[in-house]
This record gives structure tokens, C-alpha cells and sequence, in this order.
């Protein structure tokens, strides 16, 4: 017996033993990008040469940032079109929908493996994917025909059973999650659902549970592929894709988390981490401006319906600014037909286009000391675009409640809880979805004056020296290391333009160091780079001379993606060496070519001339592209020039 998570990994395991903590490499089917990380990850791509994608299936969205306020998104969203056609490539344009919602109608499939520039990549376990979310290079070269190198987590049970409340819904589940776990309490795991409640969750449902499994930094969430997945599928007419996962039982894991949902509760996660979890009712009575409802944690049909039938007939609160997202063309279609549009607008609701819009704070930014209640799945500082932000996740029931009370309120208040009918078939409307062109045509890539090209990375010297460029703390997250905002994504495919608002939020003297110093170092504690799958947040630092990263701990996609741009993560052997270092010390790491080759894992670190210890926590083909200088400086992926 083995687990739903093994037995995907075994059909597509290229290398490595299946054992805690080995390096293994899986071969990926399906990839998706996104406008955010998809420009970069076009260039990698484009940089390695191949002349078209070698998946089964690769997806390219435009979601994140849809505002076009000059010619920059809209040169890079017309690049990412061409280069699709011309790849092999299907093409999401803008308005189509959030990549993970699309990917659930058009094109998951369960048992497949599936690699993304995006965090939430892991939204697809709720179909029995096994789907991981990496950064672009790791995606281009799974493009390319690579096979995805990661480190063999450990496979964690999520024991469900009974079912959910009225007037409880899947948010609370992960929510009650990131409660008990924390934002750590999934590094290095893949949780796997299983149990009797697991029947009672829709794919949406398991959707936004695996969803948000990415915010307890967990490698991936898997759901079983069973009779609800088919029904799924068949909604989509894509019966044909289904392919039975029987669930695990509780012999095969050796963690169990146990989860009763009949004794679930409403939960709110306080600002501004997604596990300052409480109960609504601790909460009730805060005073709220601004309810948003979608993004790819809950945006679907039943999401957007809940919503609509909680406002049928009601109106919101005059001080309260209801900002509807639909997660995709597809569910703000079914909603309209069933009535739940005029619901929402007659309300007082405010329709966006489908997309990630104020989730990644491209608009929607709350006014200045106010609270916005959010049904998105993150609510890091500064993410919504207004500094000193007071954002709160939530279900949509419970942002529903706040919409029509104008203040946090236990959604159970509201009576009599409204039923929605999933419909058997979804109207599908996907004209909008671009397929490739046929190989062989030729296709010209569109190229507007944002387009630059990728930046070139020397080698790691035999000895290495430089300043502390910055120390910061625990759970550091990408965004602090490279903030989003409608000022900062356009520059996303301008690497030399976007390196200039590199730890600005943090530190503003961070970018004057830097080019003072040559190269450097940043100093973290735990959880160093936690959040998004965001390369620049490695390689806009390494463009400004960072090298070294010295931490107590790293989040995995942020450790992967500061190895494929050649910065070395080192992590501190005594945790309490981290109070010895100061930003503006003088760090030397004496023969770190030939240590770094040579396997060694630990190695010295002289502060100021003094000694301590640091580890490497690196697999020999890490070693070898951190000595390269960045994994573009390899040109087959595993052996450096
Ligand atoms: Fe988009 Fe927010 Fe999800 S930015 S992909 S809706 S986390």
C-alpha cells in the first residue's frame, strides 16, 4: 500500500530513492505560467533554445496584472501571446480568468504531474494532481523536457471526517489549518487528504483547502480522485480525462492530523499573517470598509453563488466597498445565467473582470487605517497595496456577513443557510482559450521596449568576500523582498528596471549599499522567503550583488530559486550566531569554490575576522550550478560550462 502522493510520484520518478530527504527528480507533464513570472520564464525558456515546449501540456495565463495604465502590461501581455503560438504554447488572455481556476475547468487532470511559476500551482491537488508550484526557470526548463529536481518530503495524513456546518465552508478548513500548524507547520510536507469527509468536499471545496496548503509552506496538498472528481470533470465535459486515485488509509501515513469538519467553526485570520487564525466570533463587531471576494483560494461558482444568494433581496452597508472577483469567465457566465449576478449588483456590489486584480495589489488597495475582510489567501503586510494594510482573511459566508453589517460578523447570524445547486454541466464558453499554432508555422514574437534582455552571472570566485548588505528577521516574506504593486509588475521583464525597488519597503539605503559594495550578503532568521514562487526575488538581489544568503531557515521555492540564479543559501550551524552578525560586517568564505565542490557541508564563516559555522544544505547538482553562477550558465541543466 502506499500513498495517492508515492504512487504519483513512482509514474513519473526519473532518479533518486523515494526516501525522506533524497533528492529525487519527477518528469512533468503539464506546466502553467503567469503574466507575473511568466515574461521572465518565457525569456529563460527562450534562452535555452528549444524551439517548442516538450510537456504534454503547457499553459500560459495572463492574470495578475491587468491594469494598463501605460504600454508596459500590455507589451508584455501581447509577448506572452506570441511567444505562446509560437511554442506550442495555449494562450489565457487578460479577463479569462486566475490560472489555477482555469486549469481546474479546461485542463487538470487527475494523476498528472503539473509544475507552475506560481505558488498556488498546489490549487490542482483539489483534482488529485499532483501539482507543485516553482519558480520560472524551474518551470521553462520542465518546458524545455527537464525533469523537476525536489527533495523527497514527507507524506502527512489529513484525516477528515463528518462534514461541514452550515454556514462553514472549505476556507475554514485550511484556515482551522494554518491555526494549529502556523505558516512553518508544512515546510518540507505534502499533506494528503483521506477519510470519510473527504466525500463530502466538492472539487472547489478540496481546491481552495489545497490552495492555501501553499501558505503553510507545504511542498504540495493531494486529494484522492474518486466519484466527486468525476462529477467535476463531467460538469467541464471532460469526463474522459478521469482516472480513479483510491484515497489512502491511515497505515500508509506516519503523521496523521485528525479533522473533524461537523465541529468546524467560522475562522478569521487576523492581520497580517495567514495563521493569525481565530474563531469570527472573537472578532465580531470590528467596524469594516472593504469586503473582497475572489481570487484563486474562492472565486469559483459555489463561491460567487453563496455570496449571491446571502444578498438576494438585501443591500450592503452603505460604508462598506463590495468588490466581486470572479475566479474565470466560465463562473461569472454560470452565475449570470443563474440569476446570482443581478443578486450581486443590486446589492451594491462592485463586478471586476476575472483575474488575481487587488489579491496581488494591482487596485483594490483599502483607504488608509481601515479594515478590508478578504476572501484571498494571503494577507502579508503591504500586499494590498496601503501601508500599515488591516487585512483579514475569511470565507466568502463570513465576508458576506461583514458586506451587509459593515462589520466583522459570525456569518451564522444570517438564518437560514441558502443552498446552492452546483449545475451538472457548466456552460463552457473557452473560446476565449488560444491554442498553439501547428509546428512549423512560423510566428513572429512581439517584442515592445519593456522586453529586455536576461542578465548575464559570473561564476562563484574560489574565495569569496563581501559587506552584510541588510539583517532582517523571522518570515521574511517575498513580498519584502520584492514588493508587487502596479508600480513595480510591469517591470517584471526589465530586470535592471525592477532591481530598483528591492527591499525599498525594508530598508531604503539597501540599493545605495549594494552598489557601493560589490558583493554581499543578507542576513535572515527563520522561514527566510516564505509566500510567492517570485524569481525576482532572487534574481533582481543577485543583480544587485547579492551572493550569499545567510539564514536560520529557508521556504523551499525561495531556497530553489536563489540556487538557479547563484546565490548560495547558507544556514546558520548555532542559530544564535544570527545576533553575532550586523549589516555592515565583513563576511570571507575561505576556499568556497573547492569546499562547495568538494561536498563538504559545513563550512567557516569569518564575521569581521572572527570564526563560526554555517551549513550547506545542498544536493551535489545544486553545487554545481551555485558554482556556475546561476543554472542559465548550464546549458543542458546539469553540468556547469
Ligand atoms: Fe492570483 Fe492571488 Fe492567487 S495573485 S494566483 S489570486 S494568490
Amino acid at each position: 500500500m502506499s500513498t495517492v502522493t508515492e504512487r504519483i510520484i513512482k509514474a513519473h520518478l526519473v532518479s533518486g530513492k523515494m526516501a525522506l530527504g533524497e533528492e529525487i527528480a519527477i518528469r512533468i507533464d503539464q506546466t502553467l505560467t503567469q503574466d507575473a513570472t511568466g515574461t521572465m520564464a518565457c525569456l529563460e525558456f527562450e534562452a535555452m533554445g528549444a524551439p517548442s515546449v516538450h510537456t504534454e501540456l503547457s499553459v500560459s495565463y495572463v492574470d495578475h496584472n491587468l491594469l494598463q495604465t501605460d504600454y508596459k502590461n500590455a507589451d508584455d501581455h501581447r509577448f506572452l501571446q506570441s511567444f505562446a503560438a509560437g511554442h506550442g504554447i495555449y494562450f489565457s488572455p487578460p479577463g479569462n480568468g486566475i490560472c489555477h481556476q482555469v486549469h481546474l475547468e479546461a485542463f487538470g487532470v487527475p494523476g498528472k504531474t503539473l509544475l507552475g511559476s506560481d505558488s498556488h500551482t498546489p490549487t490542482g491537488g483539489g483534482l488529485g494532481m499532483l501539482a507543485i508550484g516553482a519558480g520560472g526557470l524551474d518551470v521553462a526548463l520542465a518546458m524545455a523536457g527537464q525533469p523537476f529536481y525536489l527533495v523527497m518530503p514527507e507524506v502527512v495524513g489529513v484525516h477528515l471526517i463528518g462534514r461541514l456546518p452550515d454556514w462553514v465552508s472549505a476556507k475554514d478548513v485550511i484556515l482551522e489549518l494554518l491555526r494549529r500548524l502556523t505558516v512553518k507547520g508544512g515546510v518540507g510536507k505534502i499533506l494528503e487528504y483521506f477519510g470519510p469527509g473527504v466525500q463530502t468536499l466538492s472539487v472547489p471545496d478540496r481546491a481552495t483547502i489545497a490552495n492555501m496548503g501553499a501558505e503553510l509552506g507545504a511542498t504540495t496538498s493531494v486529494f484522492p480522485s474518486d466519484a466527486v472528481t468525476k462529477s467535476f470533470l463531467a460538469s467541464q465535459g471532460r469526463t474522459a480525462v478521469y482516472r480513479s486515485l483510491r484515497a489512502s488509509n491511515a497505515e500508509d501515513f506516519k503523521e496523521i492530523i485528525e479533522v473533524d469538519l461537523g465541529s468546524l467553526t467560522p475562522k478569521i485570520a487576523c492581520p497580517s499573517s495567514p495563521d493569525k487564525v481565530r474563531d469570527v466570533s472573537d472578532v465580531e463587531g470590528t467596524p469594516v470598509q472593504q469586503v473582497a471576494i475572489g481570487s484563486c483560494s474562492n472565486s469559483s461558482y459555489r463561491d460567487l453563488m453563496i455570496v449571491a444568494k446571502i444578498l438576494e433581496g438585501r443591500k450592503i452597508h452603505p460604508q462598506v466597498s463590495l468588490e466581486i472577483n470572479p475566479g474565470s469567465r466560465q463562473v461569472l457566465e454560470n452565475v449570470t445565467i443563474a440569476g446570482g449576478l443581478l443578486s450581486l449588483i443590486r446589492a451594491g456590489a462592485r463586478m471586476h473582470q476575472s483575474g488575481c486584480l487587488g489579491c496581488i495589489g494591482m487596485g483594490q488597495a483599502p483607504a488608509t487605517n481601515t479594515v478590508s475582510l478578504r476572501t484571498f489567501p494571503r494577507n502579508f503586510p503591504g500586499r494590498s497595496g496601503t501601508k500599515n494594510d488591516q487585512v483579514y482573511l475569511v470565507s466568502p459566508e463570513t465576508a458576506a456577513a461583514a458586506a451587509i453589517y459593515g462589520k466583522i460578523t459570525d456569518p451564522r447570524r444570517l438564518g437560514d443557510y441558502p443552498k446552492i445547486r452546483q449545475p451538472r454541466h457548466f456552460v463552457i464558453e473557452n473560446r476565449q482559450l488560444q491554442a498553439p499554432l501547428d509546428p512549423g508555422q512560423s510566428c513572429e514574437i512581439i517584442r515592445g521596449p519593456n522586453i529586455q534582455p536576461f542578465p548575464k552571472f559570473t561564476a562563484i570566485p574560489e574565495t569569496w568576500e563581501g559587506q552584510v548588505f541588510l539583517k532582517v528577521g523571522d518570515n521574511i516574506t517575498t513580498d519584502h523582498i520584492m514588493p508587487a504593486g502596479s508600480q513595480i509588475l510591469p517591470l517584471r521583464s526589465n530586470i535592471p528596471a525592477i532591481s530598483r525597488f528591492v527591499y525599498q519597503a525594508v530598508d531604503p539605503g539597501f540599493i545605495a549599499r549594494a552598489e557601493q559594495s560589490g558583493e554581499g550578503a543578507v542576513v535572515g532568521g527563520d522561514n527566510y522567503g516564505q509566500g510567492s514562487s517570485r524569481e525576482h526575488a532572487a534574481l533582481a538581489p543577485r543583480y544587485l550583488g547579492v551572493r550569499i544568503k545567510l539564514a536560520k531557515s529557508f521556504a523551499r521555492i525561495h531556497k530553489a530559486n536563489l540556487i538557479n540564479f547563484g546565490i548560495l543559501p547558507l544556514v546558520f550551524e548555532n542559530p544564535q550566531d544570527y545576533d553575532r552578525i550586523q549589516s555592515g560586517d565583513r563576511l570571507l568564505l575561505p576556499n568556497l569554490r573547492q569546499r562547495l565542490m568538494a561536498g563538504d557541508e559545513r563550512l567557516p564563516l569569518l564575521v569581521n575576522g572572527e570564526e563560526c559555522w554555517v551549513r550547506l544544505e545542498l544536493s551535489p547538482r545544486h553545487r554545481q550550478i551555485i558554482a556556475a553562477g546561476g543554472l542559465l550558465n548550464m546549458p543542458d541543466g546539469n553540468s556547469p560550462k
